[in-house]
Order: structure tokens, then C-alpha cells, then sequence
């Protein structure tokens, strides 16, 4: 018997980066990408929303990129007071924050293993700017891909303390799970490195893979892969680089889990029915059977 599928967490609010180079980071999310600037913190930090919370990106200034942390939204019956405790009682270490970033009252900070810094809060501000029409037109956070050298213990703690399901593997190497009925909303990459391999917005709807593709190459930003469909989540997915030279993905047309039935079901297509948590091989990136022309795991 399988336990049931109830994590803690409900969503993927927002993400976190440290950046080189702010402003042109910065501006590839609002002129681009078509976020809103919500407001600017002591230390210079970047607040973006897609449309309707406070933030879902936040851009620190650094000498270098870094993922921050990543805040998922607890549900209402977990409480922050009470996940600090348990976390504490894992053995790692949780604080509580109380207005340390615009929009979110309380939280509680997480290092989970591999020095993965989390934020779990139960109520986040939506001001609701709207979403703009202009650039790619994304519509919501997805999911995030995380490489860490503690892959195993942090797997673990996604899916043991947190509560997320694992839905399919690339060759063992990459670990789907999630917290919701999306395919994936982390992605555990397991390498010798410490960082954000990729963050995922979604689309409206595929056909706005084409704007968003003219969007970026009149930013003067080229494609990396895709778009095309995968097979693990058979999104449709293209990849590019943010000008902090973090991968970003757009998809549509995700799988969606059904936990009661242990499967994925198609939106609108994959070739296996029913389709149950399963290992991918890494020669097989693409769902239509074109070549991946680069390397996923490390790029
Ligand atoms: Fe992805």
C-alpha cells in the first residue's frame, strides 16, 4: 500500500535568484517575458509578478548567480509554527520570518539538505497587476529543476517530509515529483554541483510557443531546444537562457497526475496508456522522435 498522496504544500510560489547583472536580468522578465515590477527591497532586490501575487520572481544583486531559495505555499491547516517544529525535529534548521519581504507576513525559512534553502508561508499578497499581453505572455510559475550533490537526502525531503510524489525518472539521474496535479513541479537532478538547473513557466496555450520564440530572438535571445514535446510530463517545452545565463523553459500541454490512480493523463497526447511512474532513457528526450541536440542533464 502506497501512503496517500498529502503534502504539506499546494504550489510553487516563487523563486529566488541572486544575479550578475540585475537590470538587464531584470528587464529580460518584464520586456520579454512580460512580468510586472511590484517593488524594490532595502538591499536592491527585484519583486516580479506573473499577474496576480505579489511576487513569483524575486532578483537579488550579487557578484554571481545563485538560487536564493524557492517558497511554496503551505495548505491552510499546516501552519508555519507547526513546520518549524517538525522540521527541527529532522534535525535541520528552520526560522520563522515575520516581514522580511513585501507581500509575505510569515514564513518559515528551511536549509534542507545540500544547503537547499526553502520558504514555506501560508499566504502570500495578490494585488493582481495583471498579466500583460505583451512579450512571451507567460501565464504561471511551473515548475523548478534543482542540481545537488545531495540528491538522495534532498529527494527525501521533498517527498518524505514535504509530502510530493515521484512521477517518472530520466535514466535515474533526473527524479519528477510533485505536490499537485501537475506532472512535476521540481525536478531533483543528481550531479556533484549546487544549483538551479532550469525554472518553467507556462504558457497560455501552444500556440504561444511561436510568439514567445519571436519574442525572445527580437530580445536578440536564441533558443537553446524546442520547442518540441518531452517524453517524462510530454509537455511541450523550449528552452533559453535568461541574461544570468539561468535556463528557462516555457511548456504547455503538461501530463497531469491523477494520485488516486497512480497515472498521468494526457494533455492532449503520449503513447502509453495507462501511463504510470517510469524511467526514461536519456536518448529519449523528445516524445516525436527528433534528435535533443544538447546535453539536458548538465546545460
Ligand atoms: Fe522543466
Amino acid at each position: 500500500m502506497t501512503k496517500p498522496f498529502d503534502p504539506k504544500v499546494f504550489r510553487l510560489g516563487y523563486i529566488a535568484l541572486e544575479c550578475a547583472d540585475l537590470e538587464r536580468t531584470r528587464d529580460h522578465y518584464v520586456e520579454t517575458l512580460g512580468m510586472t515590477e511590484m517593488a524594490r527591497g532595502h538591499d536592491g532586490e527585484v519583486y516580479l509578478s506573473l499577474g496576480a501575487d505579489h511576487h513569483n520572481i524575486v532578483l537579488r544583486p550579487a557578484a554571481q548567480k545563485a538560487l536564493v531559495h524557492q517558497g511554496y505555499q503551505l495548505k491552510p491547516h499546516h501552519t508555519v509554527a507547526e513546520v518549524a517544529r517538525d522540521v527541527q525535529a529532522l534535525g535541520l534548521k528552520a526560522t520563522i520570518k515575520t516581514d522580511s519581504q513585501p507581500g509575505v507576513a510569515e514564513l518559515v525559512e528551511v536549509e534542507a539538505p545540500g544547503g537547499v534553502m526553502f520558504q514555506l508561508f501560508n499566504e502570500i499578497a495578490m494585488p493582481c497587476p495583471g498579466w500583460k499581453e505583451t512579450g512571451a505572455s507567460i501565464l504561471r510559475l511551473g515548475h523548478l529543476a534543482v542540481i545537488s550533490a545531495e540528491a538522495e537526502k534532498l529527494f527525501q525531503f521533498y517527498t518524505d517530509f514535504l509530502g510530493f510524489a515521484y512521477t517518472d525518472d530520466i535514466a535515474g539521474v533526473a527524479r519528477f515529483i510533485t505536490c499537485n496535479r501537475d506532472h512535476h513541479v521540481v525536478n531533483v537532478v543528481g550531479l556533484p554541483d549546487n544549483r538551479v538547473h532550469h525554472i518553467a513557466f507556462e504558457l497560455k496555450a501552444s500556440a504561444f510557443h511561436v510568439s514567445a520564440c519571436d519574442a525572445l530572438r527580437r530580445a536578440g535571445v536564441d533558443q537553446l531546444w524546442g520547442p518540441a514535446r518531452h517524453t517524462a510530463g510530454h509537455n511541450i517545452a523550449g528552452y533559453h537562457y535568461d541574461p544570468n545565463k539561468v535556463m528557462i523553459e516555457f511548456y504547455t500541454e503538461m501530463d497531469v497526475f491523477v494520485p488516486e490512480l497512480g497515472i498521468q493523463e494526457p494533455r492532449p497526447w503520449h503513447e502509453i496508456n495507462p501511463l504510470k511512474p517510469r524511467s526514461w532513457p536519456l536518448e529519449n528526450m523528445n516524445a516525436w522522435g527528433a534528435p535533443f541536440e544538447f546535453n539536458f542533464v548538465t546545460g
